[in-house]
């Protein structure tokens, strides 16, 4: 009976296999001329692929090894099937190279349709073209260095701000949701001009559910978490659009002034032929959310790890912190830091690039492929996605010996710099992050200030962490923490 019910059940199956097995066969017959090939590698069951699969392995934090698999069976080119969508994963940084400077035409930005219904349809991430250098472009005058000199100052007291409510007076805080914490304040300060108080709480909360609505399953019915997330995204947007016309009555009263924060600065963006504002309302409220995505959750976990390396290892803790105090030695008692402070915090920087190298935040990005791509003796179908990692470049022992060994003083000698195209957590091309220069600025700057302040030491000796997609330590890392007697800074 069982066997019965079950041949039932895996016949359609079966027949979807053996067709989806004779497409690429059809495929190669019908392809003009060439004799190129579909890389190989197995489609696996229909519809779910290998999704489930690759995902347990990144919960339980072994995604690097799932993909190694992959690469010892296969090469650094395989198809498999992601989320419902035939698939070519790519490895190395001739790859990297490829899907960075490819063109637009063959290779698309584009995130699933129920990732863009909560992201919205204007954000960066779905643009290509004019529309993308132009938006792009907009945001850039914002994160530029030139501009984020500026910042500086205000980043450092919003940091303080952080240590005084939630550090000081604890003996024991959780790393992990205190840098969420951390870096969604300073986003809406900095970035969203938000000050502190019940619009901020109501905020918070509505990201979160915008958030965890893009990795459930699209169902938009009552009490599903996709409807939930649906509904925070409407509610966010109000709040954006009562902002805009807030900050763009307070423009007209008091005239030009200085770039408060990057929604100001993408208000008064105008183009110059025709006076005419280069962001629609629309533009700025979907650009807002992907910068709340994109640099809420990357620069928290980038923190994290900083602050929890710095535990384990004394000898790197002992050059970040000589480091740091010798910049606080040449400054006056609670005078903020300066551009030219962080040009000095050479090593703490290196210590968290090679921090990025071995735990980049975003483990893996795709693209669709709209024409079919050659790619060395293979062929790359359209309608396929393409899929990379930065893990696995990172910890190609080719490129970086000993990979799992954590060396900041591996990026400085000329022998062992790494080629181009090898150190991705923050991507390339004309695609590159462009919010990695605020990144910057607030984990030194946060470095800073803690290595000066406080003592700590991990509370558990076993942190585990999943990906989720982006890596969650299950307990959050608790630490216990003692403020410096010769603390300048509370
Ligand atoms: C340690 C922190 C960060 C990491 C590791 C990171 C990583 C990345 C990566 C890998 C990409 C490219 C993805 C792809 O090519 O598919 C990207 C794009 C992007 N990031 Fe970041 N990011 C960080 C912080 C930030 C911050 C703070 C902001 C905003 C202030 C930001 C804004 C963006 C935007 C807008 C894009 C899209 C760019 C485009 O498509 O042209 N990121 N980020
Ligand atoms: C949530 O589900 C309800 C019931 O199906 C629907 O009326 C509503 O439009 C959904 N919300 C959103 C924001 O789509």
């Amino acid at each position: 009976m069982t066997e019965l019910v079950c041949a039932s059940i895996m016949e359609p199956a079966i027949s979807i296999t053996i067709l989806l097995l004779f497409l690429p066969l059809l495929f190669l017959l019908t392809y003009r001329r060439s004799f190129k090939r579909i890389p190989p590698g197995s489609l696996g069951i229909p519809i779910i692929g290998q999704s489930f699969s690759i995902l347990r392995a990144m919960r339980t934090n072994k995604g690097e090894e799932w993909f190694q698999e992959r690469v010892r069976k296969y090469g650094p080119i395989s198809k498999l099937n992601l989320f419902g969508t035939p698939t070519v994963f790519l490895h190395g940084p001739a790859a990297n190279k490829f899907i960075y400077t490819c063109s637009e035409e063959l290779l698309a930005n584009k995130q699933p349709a129920s990732v863009r219904r909560i992201m919205g349809e204007r954000n960066l991430l779905e643009l290509s073209g004019d529309d993308h250098r132009r938006v792009r472009a907009a945001l850039v005058s914002f994160l530029k260095p030139e501009t984020l000199k500026q910042y500086v100052g205000r980043m450092h007291e919003e940091i303080r701000l952080h240590l005084h409510n939630h550090w000081y007076g604890n003996n024991e805080i959780k790393v992990m949701p205190l840098m969420k914490m951390l870096t969604f304040d300073v986003i809406c300060s900095l970035l969203f001009g938000i000050e502190r108080g019940p619009k901020r709480d109501t905020l918070v909360k509505l990201f979160e559910d915008a958030i965890e609505g893009m990795v459930s399953l699209p169902i938009n019915l009552p009490f599903t978490t996709f409807n939930r997330s649906l509904k925070a995204r409407e509610k966010i947007k109000s709040i954006i659009i009562e902002l805009i016309h807030d900050k763009r009555k307070k423009l007209e009263k008091i005239g030009i002034c200085s770039n408060e924060d990057l929604i100001m600065s993408l208000i008064r963006m105008k183009d110059q032929s025709s006076d005419s504002s280069v962001l629609s309302d629309e533009d700025i409220v979907d650009n807002i959310f992907l910068v709340m995505l994109a640099g809420y959750e990357t620069t928290s976990i980038l923190l994290t790890f900083v602050i929890k390396l710095l535990a384990e290892d004394q000898t790197v803790y002992n050059h970040v912190l000589k480091e740091q105090e010798e910049i606080s030695k040449g400054k006056a008692l609670g005078e903020l830091l300066t551009w030219d402070d962080l040009a000095k915090m050479k090593y703490t920087w290196k210590v968290a690039t090679e921090s990025l190298r071995m735990n980049p935040p975003v483990f893996f990005s795709f693209r669709t492929v709209l024409q079919d791509i050659e790619y060395g003796e293979y062929i790359i179908p359209k309608g396929w996605q393409v899929i990379w990692a930065p893990c696995m470049t990172h910890m190609d022992e080719n490129i970086y010996p000993e990979p799992s060994k954590f060396d900041p003083l591996r990026l400085e000698s000329q022998a062992t710099k790494p080629p181009p195209y090898s150190f991705m957590a923050f991507g390339g091309g004309p695609r590159m992050c462009p919010g990695n220069e605020f990144a910057r600025i607030e984990t030194l700057t946060m470095i800073h200030n803690l290595i000066n302040a406080y003592t700590w030491k991990l509370s558990l000796k076993d942190n585990f962490f999943g990906r989720n997609p982006v890596p969650v330590f299950i307990q959050g890392l608790p630490m216990q923490i003692e403020l410096k007697k010769s603390s300048y800074e509370m």
